[in-house]
């Protein structure tokens, strides 16, 4: 039996310990805000934060994830309330919605470590692939959240 802490609840889970963090919250969970897209650890569908930062959770077997808080797009607010959840809204930024949980994330995370980062700077934290090429409306929402502070 393993224990993981997921949007603050606990679960005890009688799981394989390399089963890939993914799978759990998808399939154990229920989690399914975090995607499946490629599970090599290229695309970033799967983001999700431990301990606030990014990782890519096809890449994590849950024996690896111990003690660490993992937090999931359904738990980055109780509200959708997060400066970057907010900025997202006003940008507008989803087009089929696929990879917007990991671009989230993603940026969540960098902003928790650069609260003001620049179009470089995004550009080389954010490798989440996005086949909708969002990526101008991903920087601007970013800046904006820069400027609503990191909640
Ligand atoms: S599904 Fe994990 S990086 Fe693509
Ligand atoms: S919004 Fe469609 S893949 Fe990014």
């Amino acid at each position: 039996m393993l224990s993981l802490r997921v949007n603050g609840s606990t679960h005890v889970l009688d799981l394989e310990p390399e089963m890939p963090l993914l799978w759990v919250l998808r399939d154990e969970l229920g989690l399914t805000g975090t995607k499946f897209g490629c599970g090599i650890g290229a695309c970033g569908a799967c983001t999700v934060l431990i301990e606030g930062v990014a990782v890519r959770s096809c890449q994590v077997p849950l024996s690896a994830v111990g003690s660490s808080a993992v937090t999931t797009i359904e738990g980055l607010s109780p509200d959708g309330s997060h400066p970057v959840q907010r900025a997202w809204i006003e940008h507008d930024v989803p087009q089929c919605g696929y990879c917007q949980s990991g671009q989230i994330l993603a940026a969540a995370s960098l902003l928790a470590k650069n609260p003001a980062p620049s179009d470089s700077e995004i550009d080389a934290a954010i490798t989440n692939i996005c086949r909708c090429g969002t990526y101008p409306r991903i920087r601007a929402a970013i800046h904006r959240a820069a400027s609503l502070g990191n909640g």
